[in-house]
C-alpha cells in the first residue's frame, strides 16, 4: 500500500504550499472563511481562491517543474494522484492530512490524426480527462473539494448534477466515509451515470425539473442544513481541475498549445482551466497564454448569447434543450468567470448543432478513442472556428474531451442503429456513411464471410 509522503522535497522554502484566501469575483473582497453557500458575504458574487502568499514570494518554476517531475517516480498516495501531485498550486493539506484520492488525473495525450485530416489543423491533440477513475473530469476536482469537505468537518455532501458530477462525488463521498445526497433532473440523466450514484451509495433524488432547479434547491438546502455544496461554485472543485491545464504542458514540455478548446455547461471546467494557464503565466511555468475557447450546444448557449447579445455584462438565461445531456444548463453559475477567461486568453465562444455534435462524436470514436456527447462539441467547435480563420492550420490545439464514451451508450446506440435524429430529413444523411451498426446474422461461416466481403467493398 502507499503512504502519505510528508518529508518530501516541497518542503524547501521555495516550495512551501501556497496560502491562500477567498477573494469575491465580483467587489474583490477577501476573507478568511466561505459561507456554506460559497457566495460573497458583500455582494453574493461567487468567490475563487487566490494564493496571497505569491505576493510576497513566488515559487521557482524550474524548482516546481523539477519536482513535479520527480514525483512521477513515487509510490505516495500524494503524488500518485495526478492533481495533488501539482500541490505547490492547491490549498495546502494539513500535516500528515490524507487526501481522498481514487489517483485521478493522469490522464492521457492523445494526437488525433484522422480528426487532423478532417479539419486541416494536423498538430492536433485530445486531453482525454474520461480516462479518470469515474469516467469524467469532475473527479479532479472532488479529489480536492471532498477532502475539504471532510476537513470541516461535514458528515454530508450533496450537488446537483446532470450525470458526472454525481457519479464522482458519490464515489469520493464513499471512499472519504462521507454520506452524499444527490439532486438530478428526473429522465434527463444517462441511465450510466445514474447507476454510478447509486452503486457507490449516494441519496439519489430524481427531481422533477431540470438541472437548472436542482441547482436552485440545492443553493437554498445549504442555507438551512449541514450539507456541504459539491457544485462548482465550490473553489476548491476548481482549484482541483485546474491540475488538468498543468498537467497538459506538463506532457507538452511546457510548450504552451495555440489553442484549448473546451465544452460549456455550468462553465465552471472553462473557468477553472483559465485560472491555471493565467497562474502558470505569472508563475513563469508557460511564457505565452493559449487561446481558451468554450464551445455549446446551441438548445443550451447561454454563455454565448451573454457574449453576443450583451457584451458578456450580464446572463443571458436560456431554456436548455440538447441531446448532450451534461450540458443541458441555461442558467451557467461560472458565466463571469469563463467571460473573465476567454477575455484574459483571447479565446472565442461558438455554438454547434445537434448534428454537428453526433458527426463529431463518431469521428473521435473512429479514432478509437471515443467520448460522450459533451465532449465532441470540441471538435465540432473546431471545425467552425477554422472556417472563421481563427484557428489557422499551422497552429496546434487540445482539445479536452471531459467524459468517457461509456458514460451515454443510449446515445451511441440509437446513433449507429439510425435512430437518432430520424425526424432531421435532408441533414442528418450526412451521417449515414458514420453510422455502423450492428448486423443480425445466421451463425453459419458463409454468412460471417459474406458480410466480410461487403464490408471490404464497401
Ligand atoms: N462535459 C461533461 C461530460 C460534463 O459532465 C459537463 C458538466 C461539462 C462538459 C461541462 O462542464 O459545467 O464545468 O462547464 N457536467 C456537470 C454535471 C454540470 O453535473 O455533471 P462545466
Amino acid at each position: 500500500m502507499s503512504s502519505l509522503s510528508t518529508t518530501d522535497s516541497s518542503s524547501e522554502p521555495s516550495l512551501k504550499p501556497a496560502e491562500y484566501c477567498f477573494r469575491c469575483i465580483g467587489c474583490g473582497y477577501l476573507s478568511d472563511a466561505a459561507a456554506q453557500d460559497f457566495r460573497c458575504a458583500k455582494c453574493a458574487d461567487l468567490l475563487e481562491i487566490s494564493y496571497t502568499g505569491w505576493n510576497d514570494s513566488k515559487p521557482n518554476p524550474e524548482a516546481l517543474k523539477t519536482l513535479w517531475r520527480n514525483r512521477r517516480a513515487l509510490n505516495f498516495a500524494v503524488d500518485l494522484s495526478g492533481v495533488w501531485r501539482y500541490r505547490e498550486l492547491l490549498p495546502a493539506l494539513a500535516q500528515n492530512e490524507q487526501p481522498i484520492t481514487l489517483r485521478e488525473g493522469n490522464t492521457p495525450l492523445y494526437e488525433l490524426p484522422q480528426c487532423a485530416r478532417i479539419t486541416g489543423v494536423p498538430r492536433l491533440f485530445a486531453k482525454h480527462q474520461g480516462m479518470n477513475p469515474t469516467g469524467s473530469f469532475k473527479d479532479t476536482g472532488m479529489t480536492v473539494a471532498a477532502t475539504f469537505a471532510r476537513r470541516a468537518g461535514f458528515r454530508w455532501v450533496a450537488c446537483a448534477s446532470t450525470g458526472n458530477t454525481s457519479a464522482s462525488m458519490a464515489a469520493y463521498a464513499a471512499r472519504g466515509g462521507l454520506r452524499s445526497l444527490v439532486l438530478v433532473p428526473e429522465g434527463k440523466i444517462s441511465w450510466s451515470k445514474l447507476s454510478q450514484a447509486l452503486d457507490y451509495g449516494a441519496v439519489t433524488c430524481q427531481l422533477r425539473t431540470d438541472f437548472d432547479g436542482c441547482l436552485r434547491l440545492l443553493q437554498e438546502l445549504v442555507r438551512q442544513a449541514p450539507v456541504y455544496q459539491l457544485n462548482s461554485i465550490n473553489p476548491f472543485r476548481l482549484e482541483g481541475q485546474k491540475t488538468l491545464a498543468i498537467e497538459l504542458l506538463e506532457q507538452l514540455d511546457w510548450n504552451p498549445p495555440d489553442h484549448i478548446i473546451v465544452p460549456g455547461g455550468n462553465l465552471g471546467n472553462s473557468s477553472a482551466i483559465g485560472k491555471a494557464l493565467l497562474e502558470m503565466c505569472e508563475l513563469g511555468l508557460i511564457s505565452r497564454l493559449p487561446k481558451l475557447s468554450v464551445i455549446q450546444a446551441e438548445g443550451a448557449n447561454a454563455l454565448l448569447r451573454t457574449i453576443r447579445e450583451a457584451d458578456g455584462k450580464h446572463l443571458i438565461s436560456v431554456q436548455a434543450d440538447t441531446r448532450a445531456t451534461a450540458i443541458r444548463i441555461g442558467n451557467p453559475a461560472s458565466w463571469k468567470k469563463a467571460v473573465h477567461v476567454i477575455e484574459a486568453t483571447g479565446g472565442a465562444c461558438e455554438q454547434v448543432t445537434e448534428i454537428e455534435i453526433a458527426q463529431a462524436k463518431a469521428e473521435i470514436g473512429a479514432e478509437g478513442i471515443g467520448c460522450e456527447p459533451a465532449s465532441a462539441v470540441t471538435l465540432a467547435g473546431l471545425k467552425k472556428l477554422v472556417r472563421q480563420h481563427f484557428v489557422k492550420p499551422n497552429e496546434s490545439v487540445v482539445l479536452v474531451l471531459t467524459g468517457n464514451l461509456l458514460k451515454d451508450p443510449d446515445y451511441t446506440i440509437e446513433f449507429h442503429q439510425g435512430e437518432l435524429f430520424k425526424q432531421a430529413g435532408e441533414g442528418a444523411a450526412s451521417l449515414n456513411r458514420l453510422r455502423r451498426p450492428p448486423i443480425v446474422l445466421d451463425a453459419t461461416l458463409d454468412a460471417v464471410i459474406r458480410t466480410l466481403n461487403q464490408a471490404e467493398n464497401s
